[in-house]
């Protein structure tokens, strides 16, 4: 069957709104006329989207079981645009209160966030403060500030500074030669984004950025000056960062990658920070049953207390992994199970090449190993080690 027309949609009241979301959090709202949400929602029903004789959608109204009973492959969470829920912001102090404190209807459900980490980002955005979004590896930084753009009615601009290879080329431009024009300069995307009005720019992966991509944003992102330097050795060239410009940065501070360098300090005070909390065993579960409807329940669960058992280990004093399995992991795991693989087979080739394999039965892999067997004991689990690992464990002694 073809997925484009096995959508079916279940319809929320949020204040006097009838929102339509589908199984991946992806919002349909603006879809779909206001009587027939209105209506499935006072009925208890479902929505489908069908496609008629002349080859239009429309939607029919279907038993709430068939919610869920998605023919779609790997339901993501990646596509949250909300068209629906772009709405101006507000001036008046009153309107950006109640804008705020409104603002959870615009965080799409497929986003874990606590309320009021949700609330201060929304409030930072609205408030033109300079956002650095931290957190571990995978938990869901990149998500939220993108939810965030999406939920602001203003031009937005995305960076990912991690991949540049080149800051001065990407954040200010290129000097060419060209034969008869002789030398020009031509501007870069990020010029044209801070001298956008109300623009949101997104500065990924600032933490993996060049030293030199920070130097470049100092004097862009400090409120007392908010220009760009064109030309180091001639300082009357700058471009000025134009009126109601918000920056919003993703960084891993202090974790496990090499890659991260460690940011600097004055660049990090230029910054309002949010720290992306890692979920709970709980919210983890919630999560991946909304996102995996027809994974079931209890593996799925096991799986978020696999996950939350590797975090509170790794925060731990004695810990003996360096990290916690993350968000994106057990998204990427619940995928195989919902394409067929078991627990054992999923965490095999999803979990384990994360941790460290040196030191055979001591090693970071193999207490890791021991945590999902606890979770895998239906009498169909293989043993604790395969063969190969039995004996190059014994051979280390
Ligand atoms: N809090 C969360 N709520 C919902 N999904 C999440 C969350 N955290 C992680 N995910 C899942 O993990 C994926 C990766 O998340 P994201 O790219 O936002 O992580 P990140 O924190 O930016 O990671 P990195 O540090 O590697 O840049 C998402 O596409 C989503 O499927
Ligand atoms: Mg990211």
């Amino acid at each position: 069957m073809n997925n484009e027309s096995s959508i079916i949609v279940k319809i929320e009241k949020s204040g006097n709104r009838f929102n339509a979301w589908d199984v991946n959090g992806i919002k349909w709202t603006s879809h779909i006329g206001t009587g027939t949400r209105k209506r499935a929602y006072e009925q208890g029903m479902a929505l489908e989207r069908r496609v008629n004789k002349s080859g239009n959608y429309f939607w029919w109204k279907v038993p709430m079981e068939n919610f869920g009973v998605s023919e779609s492959p790997i339901p993501s969470v990646n596509e949250i645009s909300n068209p629906e829920s772009i709405i101006e912001i507000p001036s008046e102090h009153e309107e950006v209160l109640a804008f705020i404190h409104n603002s959870m209807s615009l965080k799409p459900r497929g986003l874990m966030m606590k309320e009021l980490k949700w609330k201060y980002l929304v409030r930072s955005a609205v408030r033109g403060k300079n956002i650095m979004m931290t957190g571990a590896a995978g938990c869901g930084k990149t998500m939220a500030a993108k939810a965030l753009v999406n939920s602001l009615n203003r031009p937005d601009f995305y960076f990912n500074l991690g991949a540049t290879q080149d800051p001065r080329g990407s954040l200010i431009g290129n000097t060419h030669f060209e034969d008869g024009k002789g030398t020009y300069f031509s501007e870069s995307l990020f010029v044209k984004a801070i001298s956008t009005p109300n623009a949101v720019i997104l500065l990924d992966e600032l933490s993996r950025a060049h030293p030199d991509a920070w130097n470049i944003l100092m004097t862009v992102l400090d409120y007392g000056q908010r220009y760009l330097r064109l030309d180091e050795k001639d300082g009357q060239n700058t471009i000025k960062v134009a009126e109601g410009v918000t920056f919003i940065a993703t960084a891993n501070i202090g974790n496990e990658y090499t890659s991260t360098r460690q940011l600097d300090k004055a660049l990090m005070d230029r910054f309002t920070i949010v720290e992306m909390d890692l979920l709970t065993s709980e919210e983890e579960n919630e999560l991946l049953s909304y996102m995996f409807p027809n994974v079931d329940s209890q593996v799925i669960n096991n799986v978020a207390s696999i996950a939350g058992i590797t975090r509170v280990e790794s925060n731990s004093e004695t810990a003996r992994i360096p990290s916690g399995i993350s968000t994106r992991t057990t998204v990427e795991l619940c995928g195989l199970l919902y394409d067929g693989f078991s627990l054992i087979e999923a965490a095999e080739v999803c979990i384990y090449p994360q941790y460290d394999n040196t030191g055979g039965v001591d090693s970071e892999r193999t207490f890791v190993k021991q945590i999902v067997q606890k979770f895998c004991d239906d009498g169909s689990s293989d043993d604790l080690f395969n063969e190969e690992e039995v004996t190059e464990a014994s051979n280390a002694f």
